[in-house]
């Protein structure tokens, strides 16, 4: 039985994947890397650490700087994304969003944050969408990075359900993975061919209303 659905938050709830893509595309053409958005797509759902460590190593510069380095690196492109996020408003929801957040409250289904992200609870703020969540997993305290199901298990706790209750949804191919690593029920939102391992997939948030979340999750 369907009892929580779990979100992601960036390329999810809002637009904010393409912030973080810009912010880490100013960095990286800074140091003289440069990559494209299928590279990109292995970022989403990464923790900022990890995502420098994979740019770095994109571009063969792994052992160039000292932690301190790295450290000022990450903080750079972190105020960067601040700046774009400051101005975010209601406006910014994804299509189709507050519908389903309000219908799945109206439906008793609870409904979890499972954000990578550090800046969650001040996108959560612009958004003015705190009240509509059960709970919300704090970033900080989370060890393993998406693919591994920890966020997503946390949430699952948090909201005393069981995992196989729950649905999640995603942008991120290694948020996919989390979901199912969770046993949980995956919803992919984007490219068909780059989410291909989700139980359902729609390509924009505007299909993503509870009547489909229902009939895709019973049919399993
Ligand atoms: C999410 C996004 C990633 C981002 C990560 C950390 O998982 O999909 O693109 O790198 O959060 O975000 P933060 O705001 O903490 O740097
Ligand atoms: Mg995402």
């Amino acid at each position: 039985q369907l009892k929580a659905v779990i979100f992601d938050l960036d390329g999810v709830i809002t637009d904010t994947a393409e912030y973080h893509f810009i912010a880490w595309k100013q960095l990286a053409e800074e140091l003289g890397i440069t990559f494209d958005r299928t590279f990109n797509e292995q970022l989403k759902g990464v923790s900022r650490m990890e995502s420098l460590e994979r740019i770095l190593a994109l571009g063969g510069q792994t052992e160039r700087y000292t932690a301190a380095e790295k450290e000022a690196l990450a903080h750079k492109k972190n105020e960067h994304y601040k700046q774009l996020i400051a101005r975010m408003t209601p406006n910014d929801l994804l299509p189709g969003i507050l519908d389903l957040l309000r219908e799945l409250k109206r439906e008793n289904v609870k409904i979890g944050l499972a954000s990578a992200s550090k800046n969650a609870f001040t996108v959560i703020e612009r958004l003015q969408i705190g009240e509509y969540f059960d709970t919300i997993v704090d970033a900080a305290k989370i060890k393993h990075s998406k693919p591994h199901p920890e966020i997503f298990l946390t949430a699952a706790k948090q909201l005393q359900v069981d995992p196989s209750a729950c649905v999640g949804v995603e942008d991120a191919q290694a948020g996919v993975a989390a979901i199912q690593a969770a046993n949980m029920f995956a919803i992919g939102v984007g490219d068909k061919e780059a989410l291909k391992e989700a139980d359902y997939i729609v390509e924009t948030t505007a299909e993503l209303t509870y009547d489909a979340i229902v009939r895709a999750f019973y049919r399993e």
